[in-house]
Protein backbone atom coordinates (compact mmCIF):
# COMPACT_ATOMS: atom_id res chain seq x y z
CA UNK A 1 0.00 0.00 0.00
CA UNK A 2 1.35 3.64 -1.03
CA UNK A 3 0.03 6.64 1.04
CA UNK A 4 1.27 8.93 -2.00
CA UNK A 5 -1.99 10.45 -2.95
CA UNK A 6 -3.03 13.19 -1.69
CA UNK A 7 -6.56 14.18 -0.60
CA UNK A 8 -9.18 15.86 1.02
CA UNK A 9 -10.06 15.03 4.58
CA UNK A 10 -13.10 17.09 6.32
CA UNK A 11 -14.49 16.84 9.30
CA UNK A 12 -17.37 18.17 10.51
CA UNK A 13 -19.81 18.19 13.17
CA UNK A 14 -21.02 19.96 16.78
CA UNK A 15 -19.09 22.54 18.53
CA UNK A 16 -16.57 20.60 21.21
CA UNK A 17 -17.44 17.17 19.51
CA UNK A 18 -13.77 16.84 19.57
CA UNK A 19 -13.04 17.22 16.14
CA UNK A 20 -10.23 19.58 16.13
CA UNK A 21 -8.29 17.43 18.53
CA UNK A 22 -8.14 14.66 16.43
CA UNK A 23 -7.83 16.59 12.98
CA UNK A 24 -4.75 17.61 14.10
CA UNK A 25 -3.44 14.81 15.33
CA UNK A 26 -4.12 12.95 11.94
CA UNK A 27 -2.38 15.89 9.70
CA UNK A 28 0.87 15.65 12.17
CA UNK A 29 0.46 11.78 11.74
CA UNK A 30 0.40 11.77 7.99
CA UNK A 31 1.84 14.89 7.04
CA UNK A 32 -0.90 17.48 5.81
CA UNK A 33 -1.74 20.82 6.94
CA UNK A 34 -4.32 21.13 9.35
CA UNK A 35 -6.88 24.39 8.98
CA UNK A 36 -9.60 24.90 11.95
CA UNK A 37 -12.50 26.81 9.59
CA UNK A 38 -14.24 27.71 12.95
CA UNK A 39 -11.03 29.47 13.72
CA UNK A 40 -12.16 32.28 10.65
CA UNK A 41 -15.36 32.44 11.84
CA UNK A 42 -14.04 33.14 15.21
CA UNK A 43 -11.95 35.86 14.08
CA UNK A 44 -14.58 37.96 12.34
CA UNK A 45 -16.40 37.66 15.34
CA UNK A 46 -13.60 38.95 16.99
CA UNK A 47 -13.16 41.84 14.35
CA UNK A 48 -17.01 42.44 14.43
CA UNK A 49 -16.44 42.63 18.62
CA UNK A 50 -13.27 44.87 18.39
CA UNK A 51 -15.09 47.19 16.36
CA UNK A 52 -18.71 47.31 17.71
CA UNK A 53 -20.40 45.62 14.97
CA UNK A 54 -21.69 43.00 17.73
CA UNK A 55 -21.94 42.41 21.36
CA UNK A 56 -23.16 39.89 23.41
CA UNK A 57 -26.76 39.74 23.70
CA UNK A 58 -27.29 41.75 20.81
CA UNK A 59 -27.75 41.18 16.76
CA UNK A 60 -24.61 42.07 14.70
CA UNK A 61 -24.74 44.47 12.33
CA UNK A 62 -24.93 43.09 9.46
CA UNK A 63 -24.62 45.54 6.87
CA UNK A 64 -21.43 46.95 8.99
CA UNK A 65 -19.39 43.33 9.17
CA UNK A 66 -20.11 42.78 5.25
CA UNK A 67 -18.79 46.41 4.39
CA UNK A 68 -15.71 45.38 6.43
CA UNK A 69 -14.96 41.75 4.75
CA UNK A 70 -12.43 43.41 2.36
CA UNK A 71 -10.49 45.21 5.40
CA UNK A 72 -10.43 41.38 7.19
CA UNK A 73 -7.47 39.21 6.95
CA UNK A 74 -6.80 36.08 7.98
CA UNK A 75 -4.12 34.16 7.81
CA UNK A 76 -2.17 31.06 9.63
CA UNK A 77 1.18 30.39 11.06
CA UNK A 78 1.98 26.54 11.67
CA UNK A 79 3.05 26.17 15.47
CA UNK A 80 4.61 22.30 16.55
CA UNK A 81 0.84 22.01 17.45
CA UNK A 82 -1.35 22.64 14.65
CA UNK A 83 -1.68 26.29 13.55
CA UNK A 84 -1.93 29.77 15.39
CA UNK A 85 -4.55 32.06 13.83
CA UNK A 86 -3.71 35.61 12.97
CA UNK A 87 -5.97 38.49 12.13
CA UNK A 88 -4.43 41.52 9.97
CA UNK A 89 -1.58 39.85 10.94
CA UNK A 90 -1.83 39.79 14.81
CA UNK A 91 -1.81 36.15 16.71
CA UNK A 92 -5.63 36.01 17.96
CA UNK A 93 -5.01 32.64 19.05
CA UNK A 94 -6.13 33.06 22.79
CA UNK A 95 -8.72 35.28 22.28
CA UNK A 96 -10.75 33.53 19.68
CA UNK A 97 -11.13 30.94 22.13
CA UNK A 98 -13.06 33.20 24.80
CA UNK A 99 -16.43 32.17 25.99
CA UNK A 100 -17.18 36.23 24.98
CA UNK A 101 -16.51 35.27 21.31
CA UNK A 102 -18.39 31.79 21.78
CA UNK A 103 -21.04 33.39 22.20
CA UNK A 104 -21.28 35.48 19.20
CA UNK A 105 -19.84 33.54 17.04
CA UNK A 106 -23.16 31.40 15.94
CA UNK A 107 -24.92 34.55 14.45
CA UNK A 108 -22.05 36.26 12.87
CA UNK A 109 -21.40 32.57 11.35
CA UNK A 110 -25.14 32.73 9.64
CA UNK A 111 -24.54 35.78 7.72
CA UNK A 112 -24.33 34.65 4.47
CA UNK A 113 -21.82 37.37 2.92
CA UNK A 114 -19.18 35.93 5.99
CA UNK A 115 -19.62 32.52 4.86
CA UNK A 116 -19.13 33.22 1.04
CA UNK A 117 -16.17 35.12 2.05
CA UNK A 118 -14.62 32.22 4.42
CA UNK A 119 -15.92 29.46 1.88
CA UNK A 120 -13.59 31.07 -0.76
CA UNK A 121 -10.68 31.24 1.35
CA UNK A 122 -10.99 27.76 2.72
CA UNK A 123 -11.81 26.59 -1.24
CA UNK A 124 -8.18 28.33 -2.24
CA UNK A 125 -6.38 26.45 0.89
CA UNK A 126 -7.45 23.05 -0.41
CA UNK A 127 -6.32 23.53 -4.35
CA UNK A 128 -3.33 21.27 -3.96
CA UNK A 129 -4.76 18.93 -1.16
CA UNK A 130 -3.04 17.53 1.32
CA UNK A 131 -5.65 19.15 4.04
CA UNK A 132 -7.38 17.95 7.09
CA UNK A 133 -10.27 20.82 7.55
CA UNK A 134 -12.82 20.72 9.90
CA UNK A 135 -16.04 22.95 10.77
CA UNK A 136 -19.79 22.59 10.19
CA UNK A 137 -19.69 22.35 6.21
CA UNK A 138 -16.47 21.07 4.65
CA UNK A 139 -17.58 18.02 3.13
CA UNK A 140 -21.63 19.82 2.63
CA UNK A 141 -20.42 22.77 0.67
CA UNK A 142 -16.78 23.42 1.08
CA UNK A 143 -15.38 20.10 -0.58
CA UNK A 144 -18.33 18.31 -1.38
CA UNK A 145 -16.10 16.26 -3.03
CA UNK A 146 -13.35 15.55 -0.48
CA UNK A 147 -12.63 11.78 -0.86
CA UNK A 148 -13.07 11.28 3.11
CA UNK A 149 -16.14 12.52 5.43
CA UNK A 150 -16.44 12.30 8.62
CA UNK A 151 -19.33 13.48 10.76
CA UNK A 152 -18.71 14.08 14.82
CA UNK A 153 -20.92 14.02 17.65
CA UNK A 154 -20.79 13.45 21.44
CA UNK A 155 -23.94 14.39 23.90
CA UNK A 156 -24.19 18.08 24.49
CA UNK A 157 -23.70 17.47 28.29
CA UNK A 158 -20.13 15.65 27.62
CA UNK A 159 -19.23 18.75 25.01
CA UNK A 160 -19.86 21.01 27.76
CA UNK A 161 -17.52 19.25 29.82
CA UNK A 162 -14.57 18.95 27.61
CA UNK A 163 -15.44 22.74 26.86
CA UNK A 164 -15.19 23.71 30.93
CA UNK A 165 -12.05 21.71 31.61
CA UNK A 166 -10.27 23.65 28.55
CA UNK A 167 -11.42 26.93 29.54
CA UNK A 168 -11.29 27.14 33.17
CA UNK A 169 -7.44 25.20 32.78
CA UNK A 170 -6.75 28.42 30.78
CA UNK A 171 -8.21 30.27 34.20
CA UNK A 172 -11.09 31.13 32.46
CA UNK A 173 -13.75 32.00 35.17
CA UNK A 174 -16.96 30.19 33.89
CA UNK A 175 -19.36 27.98 35.28
CA UNK A 176 -20.23 24.56 33.76
CA UNK A 177 -23.62 25.49 33.47
CA UNK A 178 -22.85 28.75 31.47
CA UNK A 179 -20.75 26.36 29.01
CA UNK A 180 -23.77 23.76 28.47
CA UNK A 181 -25.64 26.84 27.63
CA UNK A 182 -23.49 28.61 25.06
CA UNK A 183 -22.87 24.63 23.73
CA UNK A 184 -27.12 24.37 22.96
CA UNK A 185 -27.16 27.63 21.57
CA UNK A 186 -24.73 27.52 19.53
CA UNK A 187 -26.16 24.27 18.13
CA UNK A 188 -29.46 25.45 17.62
CA UNK A 189 -28.29 28.24 15.38
CA UNK A 190 -26.00 26.05 13.31
CA UNK A 191 -28.23 23.62 12.84
CA UNK A 192 -31.52 26.12 11.69
CA UNK A 193 -29.33 28.78 9.94
CA UNK A 194 -30.77 29.01 6.48
CA UNK A 195 -27.18 29.24 4.94
CA UNK A 196 -25.31 26.20 5.10
CA UNK A 197 -26.85 24.33 8.02
CA UNK A 198 -24.92 22.21 10.07
CA UNK A 199 -26.01 18.34 8.46
CA UNK A 200 -23.99 15.19 7.94
CA UNK A 201 -22.83 14.24 4.40
CA UNK A 202 -24.80 11.67 3.31
CA UNK A 203 -21.61 10.21 2.45
CA UNK A 204 -19.30 11.21 5.59
CA UNK A 205 -18.98 8.33 8.08
CA UNK A 206 -20.34 9.19 11.61
CA UNK A 207 -18.51 9.19 14.44
CA UNK A 208 -20.04 9.29 18.24
CA UNK A 209 -16.55 9.85 20.32
CA UNK A 210 -18.41 10.44 23.67
CA UNK A 211 -17.52 7.24 25.28
CA UNK A 212 -14.04 7.32 23.36
CA UNK A 213 -10.72 8.56 25.08
CA UNK A 214 -8.11 11.37 22.26
CA UNK A 215 -6.18 7.95 21.93
CA UNK A 216 -9.25 6.08 21.15
CA UNK A 217 -10.76 8.32 18.57
CA UNK A 218 -7.38 9.33 16.63
CA UNK A 219 -7.15 5.00 16.02
CA UNK A 220 -10.30 4.77 14.54
CA UNK A 221 -9.45 8.05 12.18
CA UNK A 222 -6.00 6.62 11.34
CA UNK A 223 -7.62 3.61 10.52
CA UNK A 224 -10.16 5.31 8.58
CA UNK A 225 -7.71 6.83 6.47
CA UNK A 226 -5.90 4.53 6.10
CA UNK A 227 -8.95 2.10 4.57
CA UNK A 228 -9.54 5.04 2.25
CA UNK A 229 -6.40 5.36 1.08
CA UNK A 230 -6.40 1.70 0.16
CA UNK A 231 -9.70 1.93 -1.68
CA UNK A 232 -8.83 4.49 -3.58
CA UNK A 233 -5.88 2.88 -4.89
CA UNK A 234 -7.98 -0.13 -5.13
CA UNK A 235 -10.06 1.82 -7.58
CA UNK A 236 -7.88 3.40 -9.20
CA UNK A 237 -4.58 1.44 -9.38
CA UNK A 238 -2.48 3.19 -11.52
CA UNK A 239 -2.73 6.68 -8.86
O1 LIG B 1 -15.64 24.86 15.69
P1 LIG B 1 -15.82 26.14 16.48
O2 LIG B 1 -16.63 25.98 17.73
O3 LIG B 1 -14.54 26.85 16.72
O4 LIG B 1 -16.68 27.07 15.50
C1 LIG B 1 -17.08 28.35 15.87
C2 LIG B 1 -18.39 28.71 15.19
O5 LIG B 1 -18.17 28.89 13.79
C3 LIG B 1 -19.51 27.70 15.34
O6 LIG B 1 -20.51 28.15 16.23
C4 LIG B 1 -20.10 27.55 13.98
C5 LIG B 1 -19.22 28.30 13.06
N1 LIG B 1 -18.63 27.49 12.00
C6 LIG B 1 -19.34 27.38 10.84
O7 LIG B 1 -20.47 27.87 10.75
N2 LIG B 1 -18.80 26.74 9.77
C7 LIG B 1 -17.59 26.19 9.85
N3 LIG B 1 -17.07 25.57 8.78
C8 LIG B 1 -16.84 26.27 11.06
C9 LIG B 1 -17.41 26.92 12.13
Amino acid sequence: MSSEKKIIIAIDGYSSSGKSTMARALARNIGYRYIDSGAMYRAVTLYALRNGYVSEGTAPDIQAITAALPSIHIDFQVTPDGQDTLLNGENVESEIRTLRVSSCVSPIAAIPAVRHALVDMQRAMGTSKGIVMDGRDIGTVVFPDAEMKVFCDASAQKRAERRYRELTAKGAQVTLDEVLENVMSRDHIDETRDESPLRKASDAVSLDNSKMSIAEQDAWLMSLYNRTIDSLHTIHPER
